[in-house]
């Protein structure tokens, strides 16, 4: 019986988890994928580790006949519209997201009413019901591109993240009409403290994630998805110190890829250090362990919606792969 969002049993505490979480994944012939917000811990058991688009990218190509998602909810739905006759497991189902629960289907409807002909782009992080009323689901790798691709004059509704479509309108001189959500972690990094630190460290670049809000984006010297600044702290060229202003998960691959440099979390406006994803924290070794070894709890879905909101995910695989993201 699943009491909570995992299926409550007890671990003998002398197993390795590791070599245990390694050899179901062998018998069963599963895959675990997880997102850079993960703990380190999971971070270094997963197959592939990666953003919103490499994960569902990955999604869609595996093999593998289980997909163990180490994210939250609205990724590993994501993974199960793509493979519907896939078995795919999540750790806890209650990992959900703030950003995907700041947009109800039923007032999102009403809000697409009273705007007729303008296009949906949709950010990934929503609920497969939201993906379902859109006509291309976006990705903060791919988001800027996407928007692009249409004529200037095309009217857009953006959702569910006023952040990263107020980003994107700046970027590209549009002017979206933005869903009013947020993700809670993003929007609570603190603006003094950031400016604070930058003074403390004065050859730290900032590198910040869009979700964050403009303020904050204004003192960023690169802005771009979990990859992106991933990517952009590897490159000699950008120096040693960075302060990292997207949840902490993403320092473990920023370390690892680069052990010399300095990494420095911005942090929240509460008495916080760093700034941690309270939804993307509810996975542990251990439900990856009892999740893959009584295949529970499984992701199930609406063969209806499944079909309905996999329309403009495949849009939204095509056109990064025509960018050659
Ligand atoms: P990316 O994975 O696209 O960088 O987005 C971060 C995020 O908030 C995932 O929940
Ligand atoms: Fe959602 Fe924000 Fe957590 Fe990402 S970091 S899963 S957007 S609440």
């Amino acid at each position: 019986m699943l009491h909570k969002g995992y299926l409550e049993v007890d671990i003998d505490l002398s197993l390795d988890l590791v070599k245990e979480i390694n050899y179901l994944k062998k018998e069963k012939n599963a895959v675990i994928l997880a997102h850079y917000y993960q703990n380190s811990d999971i971070q270094d058991i997963a197959d592939y580790i990666g953003d919103s688009l490499g994960l569902a990218q990955q999604a869609e190509k595996t093999k593998a006949d289980i997909i163990l998602f180490a994210g939250v909810h609205f990724m590993a739905e994501t993974a199960k519209i793509l493979n519907p006759n896939k078995k795919v497991l999540i750790p806890d189902l209650n990992a959900g997201c703030s950003l995907a629960d700041s947009c109800p289907p039923d007032s999102f409807a009403a809000f697409k009413q009273k705007h007729p002909n303008h296009i949906v782009l949709t950010y990934i992080n929503c609920t497969a019901d939201i993906k379902a009323l859109s006509d291309v689901i976006v990705t903060s790798t791919n988001a800027v591109q996407i928007v692009e691709s249409f004529p200037k004059d095309q009217p857009i509704i953006f959702a569910p993240d006023k952040n990263l479509g107020a980003y994107i309108n700046k970027k590209t001189g549009r002017n979206m009409v933005l869903w009013d959500g947020t993700c809670m972690v993003h929007e609570i990094f603190s603006l003094e403290k950031l400016i604070k630190l930058k003074h403390q460290n004065p050859k730290a670049k900032v590198i910040a994630h869009p979700e964050c809000e403009a303020p904050l984006l204004e003192h960023a010297n690169f802005i771009g998805s979990t990859t992106a600044l991933l990517n952009f702290t590897k490159k000699p060229e950008n120096g040693n110190e960075f302060i990292v202003v997207t949840e902490t998960g993403i320092l473990h691959q920023m370390q690892k890829a680069s052990p010399t440099k300095t990494f420095i979390p911005a942090p929240p406006n509460n008495n916080c250090a760093c700034n941690e994803c309270p939804y993307m924290k509810l996975n542990t070794i251990e439900k990856i362990y009892i999740a893959l070894k009584y295949e529970q709890p499984e992701l199930i879905m609406e063969k209806d919606l499944i079909e309905k909101a996999k329309l403009p995910i495949v849009k939204m695989l095509d056109l990064s792969a025509k960018f050659g993201l």
